[in-house]
């Protein structure tokens, strides 16, 4: 097993249930590689075992440390990477991340590599599957922060732009908007117009004196081009460290309205800590289907969450393309704006 990538809440309860039903199901013997495609690629490994996940069920993070290695990317990191397995006799491999980590696993599948895939991100924006784990945490911090930057929001008539992730797609925005009862939402997959936005909030500050809460995912932008701060670091899978358009945005409103306007960047926190009980549930269903697949020899394919079932797809299905947000869920929220 490897986990790759951001890490995620529940990461410790999908590998739990891998080498749970391994060890006492099938009889397996089980092998942790270390922080990803990293340890794969420097043959950083060791023997887990039931006991070696002991007390993880609520544990946030990952017991196995992650990375943004792409082998793909490095000289020599995808013949490592086979040398690894072939050398240390693993006959299978359950890697545990999202569209980076799973890409690299669909081209490794398509060389032979016996791999199967778990989908991980709080994003939520991997197609095939309904959910990821983790999401459901993450949106649940993200509301437990706005109900309380409500009740402070109020008493001092301010705006509030709380900036969630969600790089490329807003799930994790849109949730927390309709659960936290935001007065606007702002995703990537639709470019804001600031007078617009500021138009709502000063519609909305007209009628009383009401507080606004305006989320914002990370990746989003204005029509008029991009407002986020980009510190120009770009990781191994090519992106952009995102961060910033709370502040740009909470500034922008300011100028733009009069009213007082905070920003409150969520970052990691929404990747911290315990996962919720459905994200323990789910995990642990995934892990489950993981070790099944592995037996059923089912190479190059992904466990998902589909109408209620986990099912298995093809590992390019989940990774061809990003899952963006329901327009059908945008409109529910946007019901609310203002
Ligand atoms: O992929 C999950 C995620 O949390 C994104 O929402 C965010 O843009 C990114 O990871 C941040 O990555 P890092 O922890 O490497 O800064």
């Amino acid at each position: 097993m490897l986990t790759g990538g951001g890490d995620c809440p529940g990461l410790n309860a999908v590998m739990r249930a891998v080498v749970r039903k391994g060890e006492r199901i099938y009889g397996d013997q089980l092998v942790g590689i270390r922080d990803g495609w990293r340890g794969a690629i420097e043959d950083n490994l060791g023997p887990v075992s039931v006991e070696s996940f002991r007390g993880t069920l609520p544990r946030g993070g990952t017991i196995l440390g992650s990375s943004r290695t792409n082998p793909y990317k490095q000289e020599g990191g995808v013949d490592a990477v086979k040398r690894t397995l072939s050398e240390r006799g693993i006959d299978a491999l359950v890697a545990i991340g999202g569209e980076d980590t799973l890409g690299v696993a669909a081209k490794l599948a398509a060389e032979g590599v016996h791999v199967v895939g778990v989908p991980k991100t709080i994003d939520n924006d991997l197609s095939a599957t309904e959910l990821t784990f983790g999401f459901d945490t993450a949106v649940q911090v993200c509301v437990d922060a706005i109900d309380r930057l409500h009740t402070t929001a109020e008493s001092h008539d301010r705006v509030m732009v709380v900036e969630v992730m969600g790089r490329h797609a807003g799930h994790i925005a849109t949730w927390a908007a309709i659960a936290g009862g935001a007065t606007m939402l702002l995703v990537p997959e639709i470019p804001f117009d600031i007078d617009e936005v500021c138009a709502v909030i000063q519609r909305r500050h007209e009628r009383g004196r009401w507080a606004s809460i305006v989320v914002v995912a990370e990746g989003a932008t204005p029509t008029e081009g991009s407002l986020a701060l980009m510190s120009g670091e770009v990781d191994a899978f090519g992106h952009v460290r995102l961060g910033g358009i709370g502040d740009v945005l909470a500034k922008a409103i300011e100028e733009r309205t009069g009213y007082e306007t905070r920003a409150i960047v969520l970052g990691h926190v929404q990747r911290g800590g315990t996962p919720t009980a459905f994200d323990r549930v789910l995990a642990t269903r995934f892990g489950i289907a993981a070790i099944d697949a592995v037996h059923d020899s089912a190479w190059g394919t992904m466990v998902a969450l589909r109408a209620g079932d986990i099912v298995r797809v093809p590992l390019d299905e989940a990774t061809g393309e990003l899952k963006l947000i329901d327009p059908a869920v945008y409109e529910v929220a946007s019901v609310f704006f203002g």
